[in-house]
Parts: structure tokens; C-alpha cells; sequence
């Protein structure tokens, strides 16, 4: 049976969702569209202007934003990464080989892999022990190994396939504490941000952050354990490792 068709498994009632990376494009989206379903009894948004601040390069930061967020009484149900570096003023997307920096590919994977283990390390020990809980990363299809077919990008494919794999892992130790957690990583599709505005060409279905986090909202909603450590996209179908 299709994802498509699957049924809703919802999240207990009153539980907490908390996103990170809630200054971005799809995290502030997602944090509108958490407080519009009414699914949640609190949703925090954390980013590196927030207070507690988290910088994912930043363990220290991480660390205590878990501490901060465990002195809620509601049950952790949602976590949401939605954190992630593809250019800045420093680095752009390398076309060729002949472009491979290493101080490029350490930022890289500084915020792409190594920042989500991080949060999975000091969150998911948070989430609730039994129930619905999801931790919820974005990755991204030029992640995948088996669909890259056009080269280029390097460090950002590579760090997101390296993503992939920190997730897998944590999903099957967080399966022996309990059953109904998940851990995935989520393909968004072309999302209008700033991070996919230089290279959104003409003719790519490229979305709004509003339509992307109801997507991705719906998507969660419909994960049930099978699909813990899965690379699932926006329509819930999966996505080649
Ligand atoms: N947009 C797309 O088409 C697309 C496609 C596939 C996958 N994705 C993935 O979706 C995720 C969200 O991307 P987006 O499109 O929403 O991009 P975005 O608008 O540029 O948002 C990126 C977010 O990452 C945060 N961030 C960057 N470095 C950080 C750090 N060191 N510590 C903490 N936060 C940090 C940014 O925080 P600041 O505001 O503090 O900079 C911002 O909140 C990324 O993982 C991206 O790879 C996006």
C-alpha cells in the first residue's frame, strides 16, 4: 500500500513540539502551522537568536536548550531540525571536484551531520517513553547516493548523506527504549527559502515554506514505527538511500 493512502496516527494529546531552526524558511512555517493544528498543547521554536539560544555547532548550546526544554511538564512528542547550510557569503555549492575546500566541507558537515547528532544525543533521551514521539530531521534528496545522477555539491550531499546514516543508527537504539519513537529523516521538496533561492531554476516545482511544513505536518502524522529510520519525502514516499 502507497504511504499516500495510509492512515493518521495521531500524537497523544497536549504533548510538546519544539523546532529548531525556527528562523528559517520551513522551521518559522512550521511553527505557524504547529499552533494552527491544535495537535500540540505547546510548541517552542528554538534558533540562535532564541532564548535559550542553540547553535548546532555549539554543543554547549545544545546541551542546555535539552535542559531548558526538559523543565516542561507536557510530554516531548516533536522534535523538528530544520537547521541546515548549503551557501553562505564564504561558500557556494562546489560545481567541480577541482573546488573541494576543506573549510567548506567542515562547515558543512559541522551543521549538516554532525550539529542533527548532536540534537538527537541530548533530545531524544527527552522524548516521551511511551506513545507517538518523532524526531523529525531535514535531510535532502541530493543525499541520496543511489539518485545522484548529476554530481556537484559535495560537501552538502555528502553531509546529508552522512545525515542519513546518524539517523538510521539512533532510530534502532531509540526503538529499545520505545517502540512507537521515530526517528526520520524528511526530504521537503524544493522549498522557496533562502537557502534554495540562488539555484531554484524555472521548470522545478518549487514550493511555499507555508505548503512545504503542511506537508511535512502530514506526513509525521501519518508515520508509525515501521517507518523509523526511514528517508521518506514530502508525500510520504521513500526516498533511495
Ligand atoms: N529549501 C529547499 O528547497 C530544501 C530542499 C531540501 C532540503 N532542505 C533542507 O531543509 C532544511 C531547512 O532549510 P530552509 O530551506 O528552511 O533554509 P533556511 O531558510 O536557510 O533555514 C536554515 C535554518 O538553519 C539554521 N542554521 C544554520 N546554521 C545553523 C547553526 N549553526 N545553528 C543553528 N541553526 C543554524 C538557520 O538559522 P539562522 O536563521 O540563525 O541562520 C535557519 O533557521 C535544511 O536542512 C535544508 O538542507 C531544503
Amino acid at each position: 500500500m502507497s504511504r499516500k493512502t495510509r492512515v493518521n496516527h495521531p500524537f497523544p494529546a497536549n504533548g510538546l513540539a519544539l523546532v529548531i531552526g525556527a528562523s528559517g524558511g520551513i522551521g518559522s512555517a512550521m511553527v505557524k502551522r504547529l499552533g494552527e493544528s491544535g495537535a500540540f498543547g505547546r510548541v517552542i521554536g528554538l534558533s540562535r537568536g532564541s532564548d535559550p539560544a542553540l547553535d548546532v555547532t555549539d554543543a554547549a548550546s545544545i546541551e542546555a536548550a535539552a535542559e531548558a526544554i526538559s523543565e516542561h511538564d507536557e510530554d516531548l512528542r516533536l522534535v523538528f531540525d530544520a537547521t541546515g547550510f548549503l551557501h553562505d557569503k564564504n561558500f557556494q555549492p562546489e560545481k567541480t571536484f577541482r573546488q573541494l575546500d576543506p573549510a567548506h566541507m567542515a562547515h558543512a558537515f559541522a551543521v549538516n551531520a554532525i550539529g542533527p547528532a548532536l540534537l538527537m544525543k541530548h533530545f531524544l533521551p527527552l522524548l516521551a517513553r511511551d506513545g507517538k514521539s518523532v524526531f523529525a530531521t531535514l535531510s535532502a534528496r541530493v543525499g541520496s547516493i543511489g539518485d545522484n545522477r548529476l554530481g556537484g555539491w559535495y560537501s552538502y550531499r555528502a553531509s546529508k548523506a552522512a545525515l542519513n546514516m546518524l539517523v538510521r543508527g539512533a532510530s534502532i537504539e531509540l526503538m529499545r527504549r520505545n517502540k512507537q519513537a521515530i526517528c526520520a529523516a524528511l526530504h521537503p521538496g524544493t522549498v522557496d527559502t533562502d537557502l534554495s533561492q540562488p539555484f531554484a531554476k524555472k521548470g522545478l516545482d518549487v514550493r511555499s515554506p507555508d505548503t512545504a511544513a503542511s506537508d511535512l505536518l502530514a506526513v509525521i502524522g501519518r508515520l508509525d514505527a515501521d517507518d523509523s529510520g526511514g528517508f521518506i519525502d514530502y508525500r510520504g514516499e521513500p526516498v533511495p538511500w
